[in-house]
């Protein structure tokens, strides 16, 4: 039977590159999203991968979620942690809310997604976890202390639970994205971006389907000796 593999965030930008990507790989794929009712049901149809609806923010129906789709499909041996959002700006205009909520999510949502699957995973003796970080986890940006915190602190937690996988075959890895052309950057003022993309040494923005291809490796079964790593996917912009 076909592995069983949960993607954050899975239905648009890079999330969707990288259900695309497991899919591709023969696992059987389902795909986490919050709240574009739209998009998600546009996506199932378009590439027949279910789609299903939870916060991963939130505990409880981040269990729930999980018991649903193992329920479907069968029991979960890949997770891709890659739901997040940004609320960007300044500390000293930071309400508590954009720290909050930045930090429940992308942080919060891979803690909440390792205690629905990461026990099964060990007792069965197989398991991966590849979690998206970030290039400003790694080096910080301005505008960004919720975020870069939330990145770096999934660096730290990727690298914490790859040795309590390890002697279970439970690989846990992390990505780090520079700047992807997706609608998150799209957000990033015009004039801010293109200073951005200046730094970049390759000289334009990624694509989605290259982060997805990064992840596709760790999820195989041939990367079972790569764990605690992370991999820097951003063109040259920062070197790690
Ligand atoms: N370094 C130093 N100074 C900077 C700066 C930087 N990188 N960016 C902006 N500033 C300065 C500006 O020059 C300006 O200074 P002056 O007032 O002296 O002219 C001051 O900060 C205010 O800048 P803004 O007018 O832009 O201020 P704002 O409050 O309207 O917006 C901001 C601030 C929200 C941080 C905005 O600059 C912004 O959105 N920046 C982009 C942040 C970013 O890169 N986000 C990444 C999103 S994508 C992502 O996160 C995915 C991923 O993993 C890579």
């Amino acid at each position: 039977m076909a592995r069983v593999a949960i993607v954050t965030g899975g239905t648009r930008g890079i999330g969707e590159a990288i259900s695309l990507a497991l899919k591709d790989l023969g696992y059987t794929v389902a795909a986490n999203y919050a709240g574009n009712v739209e998009k998600a049901t546009a996506f199932t149809e378009r590439t027949g991968i279910p789609a299903y609806r939870w916060d991963v923010g939130d505990f409880e129906a981040t269990q729930a979620g999980c018991a649903a789709v193992a329920a479907d499909l069968g029991p979960i041996d890949v997770v891709v942690n890659n739901a997040g959002i940004t609320r960007d700006g300044v500390l000293h205009k930071m309400s508590f809310d954009d720290w909050n909520e930045v930090m429940r999510i992308n942080l919060g949502g891979c803690f909440n997604m390792a205690k629905a699957t990461f026990p099964g995973m060990r007792e069965r003796g197989w398991g991966r976890i590849v979690n998206i970080g970030s290039i400003n986890g790694q080096a910080g940006q301005y505008g960004q202390v919720n975020y870069a915190a939330a990145k770096s602190g999934i660096h730290g937690f990727t690298k914490a639970l790859a040795q309590e996988g390890a002697k279970f075959g439970v690989t846990v890895n992390a990505i780090a994205p520079g700047y992807i052309d997706t609608e998150m950057v799209a957000a990033v003022p015009a004039p801010v971006l293109e200073k951005i993309v200046a730094k970049i040494p390759v000289g334009r923005l990624g694509h989605a389907e290259e982060i997805a291809r990064g992840v596709a490796f760790l999820c195989s079964e041939e990367a079972g000796f790569v764990t605690g790593s992370t991999m820097s996917i951003n063109g040259g912009q920062h070197m790690y």
